[in-house]
């Protein structure tokens, strides 16, 4: 499946913690959009799309969420409940978001700017093109 975790490199001392991802050492492109999701009733699923080249690092600084990614072969769930585990998403891979805890921050970096185009929307639509 074209996603994995990330660990970012954290400095931690009496005064707390500083976490960080940098390209291409734990950030494998470079940042051209960050959006942030927050606020979500614990009843709410999100996402429910895949993207054909736009490529993504989600992580939760605040609280926990659960992801479900699923390549159209393998299925699998990922929790992001730690401020310095991020997963990586690259193309083709269908995700939905769930589980928020209240007050959760999901942040998502990308590697392009938003482009409606980009996004699988139908899950018909990506079996097929996942063949
Ligand atoms: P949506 O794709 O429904 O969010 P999710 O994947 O979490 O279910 O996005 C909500 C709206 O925000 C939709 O109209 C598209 C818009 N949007 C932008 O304008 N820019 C962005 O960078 C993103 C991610 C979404």
């Amino acid at each position: 499946m074209n996603a994995r975790l990330i660990s970012f490199d954290t400095h931690s001392d009496e005064r707390g913690h500083l976490s960080f991802g940098e390209f291409s050492n734990n950030l494998p492109f470079l940042v051209k959009r960050v959006y942030y999701i927050y606020d979500v009733p614990s009843k709410y699923r999100r996402g429910y799309h895949a993207h054909l080249k736009l490529e993504q690092v989600c992580f939760c600084p605040i609280g926990s969420c659960k992801m479900l990614l699923d390549d159209g072969t393998f299925k699998k769930e990922v929790v992001l409940d730690k401020p310095d585990s991020a997963l990586y998403i690259g193309p083709g891979v269908w995700r939905e978001m769930y589980d928020f805890e209240p007050n959760t921050v999901l942040m998502v970096l990308a590697s392009d700017v938003y482009d409606e185009s980009d996004y699988i929307r139908s899950y018909e639509d990506f079996k097929e093109v996942v063949g």
